[in-house]
């Protein structure tokens, strides 16, 4: 028989297991409200012309969203007019043009008037060059810097004063490289920038009721994964090595170097672009989106080894200390 100390442990395990059922399901039921007012709402989405950004824009349009596309080419926005409805609009958008980010601003401010910004969701990227670190130029980390991180803090700072009017969602696109540094080059910095630049912003921002989510998507088969064009830019990082620093490699390595990513690339990539979308979808219309989206089996993974707990804490700790801005909501 069981002594009243025993029975006490007991009652004490009892009541966790139905404290955590019940967080559980109070988190769920949240976690599924949605907004109520789709067919008003104006969403700027970057890098539509291909991948995530492209299916994105047709899921958005189909939900009744007002879709205000950024396209980097003329043909990628005439593809994307063509498989959508009247409601959907395009403008031509380098996020590595000051000039083409103020344009595109200026455009949206008229499309949205009075009513504000509903979204921004920073998807535009690229992935190459990805290699060794010693293969690369300074060149190779700006040209992928440029776009991954400059274009996502420029895009956000200059649509800020419309996402503010709305008091919309900020969405910018991550990767499970933004977590685990897997690859030389400047696409893991990018997406580690990506990760703090918007975890500084959700802070800096919530007293205006505007809210940050990040999508870490895992591997999936779009152009930035796509092998062709990795070998390619392997094959041309290789060839611009001083021979001391080939040498040192050597050929043998590079070979094997090109096997790995085959494999990687070939045993990773997952098809099923919608595992993505959902993600964006559901940080535009649930009325409690999430902080972080990790998308792909592959992306939970880079859950276990990383301590969320501590930065969970230093968001909790530095929101009650610092002051509010006099406007905050
Ligand atoms: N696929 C994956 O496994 C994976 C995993 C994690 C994160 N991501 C991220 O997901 C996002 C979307 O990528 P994706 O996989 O859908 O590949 P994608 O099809 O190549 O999409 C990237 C889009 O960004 C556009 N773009 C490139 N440079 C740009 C610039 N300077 N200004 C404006 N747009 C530009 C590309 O246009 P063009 O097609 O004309 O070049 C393309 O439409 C990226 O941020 C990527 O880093 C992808």
């Amino acid at each position: 028989m069981c002594s009243p100390v025993c029975s006490m442990e007991h009652l004490w395990m009892y009541a966790a297991a139905v404290l955590l059922l019940l967080w559980l399901l109070v988190w769920l039921w949240r976690d599924s409200l949605v907004i109520s007012d789709i067919g008003e709402n104006y969403v700027f989405v970057t890098g539509c012309d291909s991948g995530f950004g492209n299916l994105l824009c047709k899921r958005l349009d189909r939900r009744g969203f007002r879709v205000l596309a950024g396209c980097l080419t003329e043909k990628g926005a005439d593809n994307l007019r063509r498989a959508t409805g009247p409601k959907l609009k395009t403008i031509l958008l380098d996020v590595t043009d000051s000039s083409s980010i103020r344009r595109a601003m200026e455009w949206t401010k008229k499309e949205v008037g009075d009513r504000g910004l509903w979204g921004l969701v920073n998807n535009a990227g690229r992935s190459l060059p990805m290699g060794p670190t010693e293969w690369m130029r300074m060149e190779d980390f700006h040209s992928t810097l440029r776009v991954n991180m400059m274009g996502v803090i420029e895009m956000t700072m200059t649509f800020l004063p419309l996402l503010k009017k709305g008091r919309g969602r900020v969405v910018n696109v991550a990767s499970v490289l933004g977590r685990v540094a897997a690859n030389g080059g400047g696409y893991c910095i990018s997406k580690f920038a990506v990760e703090s630049f918007s975890d500084c912003l959700r802070r800096d921002i919530h007293y205006f009721g505007i809210k940050v989510s990040i999508i870490e998507p895992g591997f999936f088969k779009t152009a930035v994964t796509s092998l062709e064009p990795i070998e390619r830019e392997l094959h041309r990082l290789w060839n611009q090595l001083s021979p001391e620093v080939r040498d040192s490699y050597g050929e043998k390595y590079f070979d094997r170097y090109i096997k790995v990513q085959r494999l990687i690339m070939n045993m990773l990539c997952d098809p099923d672009l919608s595992k993505v979308t959902n993600c964006m979808e559901h940080a535009l219309t649930a009325q409690y989106p999430r902080t972080r989206y990790s998308a792909g089996w592959d992306a939970k993974f880079a859950w276990i080894p990383l301590s969320y707990a501590p930065a969970c804490l230093l968001d909790f700790f530095l929101r009650t200390v610092l002051p509010r801005p006099a406007q905050s909501v």
